[in-house]
């Protein structure tokens, strides 16, 4: 199938799409970033889905059946793999990589140097900062964002500070700060977010099933 690209602009030259994509007027593929980078290309696979307000820097690689809502900014040097949707206003910084199947909800800041791996899933407003010490000198060079491992699952409105890993399907609730590492199938909340449990001891409140994380 034929990529469709409903813009009055060209297609920049750094941009390469491939088949099946559709992209809304109002979409800006390729931006250039001020930094010095390794390549301009920005390369996106198949069937991705883009929708109005999004801008995409020159510089990023994405897999295939990408998916945005409306404003969202990725910045250059990324890694993106297949079958992810990051949603309304959700901003990633550059540096980043992402995994297979993320999900990214809407408003979330994503610091540079940031690393999502496979199946995580993100909510609403959550923010992954980078800098622990802002404004020291030193700042450019020790930047790094937490490391969220495979299938780990972040409630809504969850601060992660930089350099923490979130092990293999923990579980942040909502409104949490994350301040420690946290390790794989926990169950962490508060502020600073302690582990409660594990994944395996929760339960379903609705009756639909016994355990919703099966082991
Ligand atoms: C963390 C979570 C999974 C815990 O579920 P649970 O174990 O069934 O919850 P419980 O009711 O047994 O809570 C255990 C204790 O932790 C507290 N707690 C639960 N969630 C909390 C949270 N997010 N922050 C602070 N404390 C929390 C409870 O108040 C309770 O404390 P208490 O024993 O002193 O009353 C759930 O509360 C949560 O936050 N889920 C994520 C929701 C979300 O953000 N979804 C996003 C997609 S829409």
């Amino acid at each position: 199938m034929k990529t469709t690209y409903q813009t009055i602009l060209d297609l920049s030259p750094l941009v390469r799409l491939g088949d099946g994509c559709l992209i809304d007027a109002g979409v800006l593929l390729g931006y250039r970033t001020g930094r010095q980078i390794q390549s301009e290309e920005l390369i996106i696979g198949d069937n991705a889905r883009i929708r109005s307000g999004t801008v995409i820097y020159a510089g990023t690689r994405i897999g295939n059946n990408f998916q945005t809502g409306h404003n969202v900014v990725i910045r250059e040097e990324n890694e993106i793999g297949d079958d992810v949707c990051i949603w309304s206003n959700t901003v990633l910084g550059y540096g980043c990589r992402l995994g297979n199947r993320v999900k990214l909800h809407c408003n979330i800041t994503v610091g540079e140097f940031t690393v999502i791996e496979d199946d995580v899933f993100i909510s609403a407003n959550s923010v992954l900062p980078n800098d622990l010490h802002p404004g020291c000198a030193f700042s450019r060079q020790c930047m790094r964002g937490p490391h969220i491992c495979r299938g780990a699952q972040i409630g809504v409105n969850v601060t992660i500070m930089p350099f923490v890993t979130i092990g293999e399907r923990a579980l942040i609730g909502g409104g949490s700060v994350v301040t420690h590492d946290i390790p794989p199938r926990a169950v962490a909340v508060g502020n600073p977010a302690r582990v409660i449990k594990s994944i395996s001891d929760l339960r379903c409140l609705t009756g639909l099933t016994d355990k919703p994380y099966p082991d």
